[in-house]
């Protein structure tokens, strides 16, 4: 395990919390996934980190609280509140379950279902051909900003995983961040969602709410077995996005993640230990370099 002090030197980084949304407008094309393996390579590296789950499907919770019982004995009993009424109070500094050194999350909750109501009656409810909707929806997303923006003081990254929706959800974790991961599958349309989440969640935050984001990689997975990597999507998604903009490293076929959700995040068996050394070490590195280069420019 690397110090922290020779991790920010390695990748040449400012000392400083990153905030990075991981999207896309598509279901299973890897954003959980990608969000559970990342942030804890991540935190092994030294890095303090916190995954939130703005995703009511829970997909990452429910893995990090399996992941969190291999380093606790004792279950998490007393919750404290849940993720709406943190957000609800304005105050989201109880929320926080460790999993492991330097790893915390927050857990989504069945009552997040009513965050876009909660936005509407507290800030105003308004559609996009409202004439107020840039600054009533920017309200909202600063709200939400400030609040992350309180408790990240004590990270180094937060990572926001997102449902498949142009929403609430993922427009306030995307606006509230520094950057966004796309994540991408090659054997579907999920290019196409990728494409819509830059031109209908992404582009109208950056122009009509002045969120100050960036695009910092798409990162390609390959979700099923059968058949190669499509070489032809890649190349349709270098020609849309710029090959600058496509990780070099992609996420191939792996049966070590699909155990995920049942056994936990672990390097402990052969499969997982090669994910690790093979696919997301390569893929974690890649992913400070791209800051690091981002951020010399
Ligand atoms: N590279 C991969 N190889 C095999 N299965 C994968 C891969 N990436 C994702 N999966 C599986 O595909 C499903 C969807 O992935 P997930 O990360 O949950 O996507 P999303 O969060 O975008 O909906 C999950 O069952 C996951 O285990
Ligand atoms: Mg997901």
């Amino acid at each position: 395990m690397e110090s922290v002090v020779s991790a920010w030197e390695k990748y040449k980084l400012v000392k400083r919390t990153r905030k990075i949304t991981v999207g896309n407008e598509k279901g299973g094309v890897g954003k959980t996934s990608i969000i559970r393996l990342i942030p804890f390579i991540l935190s092994e590296w030294g890095f303090r980190c916190l995954i939130v789950d703005k995703d009511i499907q829970s997909n990452t919770t429910k893995s990090l609280y399996v992941t969190r019982s291999l380093y606790h004995k004792e279950e998490v009993t007393i919750f404290k509140k849940t993720f709406m009424k943190g957000i609800a109070d304005g105050d989201l500094a109880d929320l926080p379950v460790n999993v492991k050194e330097n790893l915390d999350f927050i857990p989504s909750s069945f009552d997040l279902g009513s965050f876009p109501t909660f936005l509407s009656k507290k800030f105003g409810l308004v559609d996009k051909f409202d004439p107020n909707y840039a600054s009533v929806t920017k309200e909202k997303y600063e709200f939400f900003k400030s609040m992350i923006d309180e408790i990240s003081k004590d990270y180094d990254f937060v990572f926001f995983d997102t449902p498949p929706t142009n929403s609430d959800y993922t427009e306030a974790a995307a606006y509230a961040s520094d950057y966004i991961l796309i994540a991408f599958q090659t054997q579907s349309d999920s290019l196409d969602g990728a494409k819509n989440y830059v031109e209908q969640t992404l582009t109208p935050l950056v122009e009509k709410l002045g969120a100050e984001i960036e695009v910092m990689g798409i990162l390609p997975n390959q979700v099923t077995k059968k058949g190669s990597i499509d070489n032809e999507v890649i190349s349709d998604a270098k020609r849309i996005f710029g090959e600058d903009n496509m990780f070099q490293n992609i996420i191939p076929y792996s049966k070590a993640i699909q155990n995920i959700p049942r056994n936990g995040i672990t390097r402990e068996g052969y499969w997982n230990s090669k994910l690790f050394s093979e696919i997301f070490e390569p893929i974690t590195e890649e992913f400070l370099t791209r800051i690091s280069e981002l951020e010399a420019e």
